[in-house]
């Protein structure tokens, strides 16, 4: 693997999904316009919610930006190795087009191919798919296109709605999801089963990089209420977290983003990971 900076990551994302058909669209305000439900745009597809709930947009069914986010709701994990409030969301949408094995394809690709992506090692990706409920049902699709790129069935994992179903609040899009891992490890005790997989999650020895949602659904209020009159992809990956694997750094704020206003926010009585959340903080404002 190569270092990367982060302009470089971000230019061959947008020119990756540009060459598969997206229109690259710019990233929406911070503050969101005409939507009342949130504060902040917290995800990529957030301004996109009309067009997921089928109107259309004028720049097509295949879409692709870097959209800036703020998500209060992580606030008391700053600090740790990957969260921030304030991140960069490399995104890529399917409006009703593309599905599942695409969506995944793509991911992988870009995530393992030297020439057009970051050059990964497949090795060290761990999936997480849904399990199922009353709602959905258990997402084998997923499991085996990932099966059908090389993923050992060992390395992908079934979990609840806690873990892989993703919606931006009580109402409108939402659905089940596939989220890629990385191992920062691989020389660490071998990651067998899916207990040992929760373990070094806990431990944020595999971290989420890639968060790839099948939004085929609708709630209103909190419950599920049926499907949507289109099948949409939303995927999402964070800016930091690719530069802190592409520049074989510990933790988003030692990367080349965050670093400098680590370094200026040296100050008396404050230790190292006090400076995170004031740099993150800093940077949010
Ligand atoms: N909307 C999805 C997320 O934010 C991709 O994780």
């Amino acid at each position: 693997m190569e270092f990367m900076d982060s302009e470089e990551i971000r230019k061959r994302f947008l020119s990756f999904f540009k060459k598969r058909g997206h229109a690259i669209i710019p990233s929406a305000s911070l503050v969101p316009e005409n939507d009342p439900s949130v504060l902040f745009t917290t995800a990529g597809m957030q301004p996109l919610a009309p067009y997921l709930l089928g109107e259309k947009h004028p720049m097509g069914d295949k879409l692709a930006n870097v959209q800036k986010c703020v998500r209060t709701q992580d606030i008391n994990e700053v600090g740790d190795k990957t969260h921030d409030t304030f991140f960069e969301m490399l995104g890529n949408w399917s409006l009703g087009s593309y599905f599942k094995k695409e969506a995944i394809g793509w991911s992988y690709k870009f995530l393992t191919s030297k020439e057009e992506g970051l050059g990964l090692d497949s090795n060290r990706l761990h999936i997480t798919c849904f399990e199922g409920d009353e709602d959905a049902p258990k997402d084998e699709e997923s499991e085996k296109i990932w099966q059908s790129l090389g993923i050992p069935k060992e390395r992908i994992y079934f979990f609840g709605k806690d873990s892989n179903w993703w919606s931006p609040g009580d109402n409108g899009p939402c659905g089940p999801d596939t989220e890629m891992f990385y191992d920062l490890n691989p020389e660490g005790a071998p990651i067998k089963t899916k207990e040992d997989f929760k373990k070094a999650d806990s431990k944020q020895r595999v971290i989420e990089l890639w968060n790839d949602v099948f939004m085929e659904y609708e709630k209103k209020d909190g419950k599920v209420i049926g499907k949507l009159k289109q099948k949409n992809g939303d995927t999402g990956a964070g800016l930091e977290r690719l530069a802190m694997v592409m520049q074989g750094k510990a933790n988003v704020f030692a990367t080349a983003l965050v670093a400098p206003l680590v370094a200026l926010t040296k100050l008396r009585g404050k230790n190292l990971k006090d400076q995170k959340i004031i740099a993150d903080h800093l940077r949010t404002a």
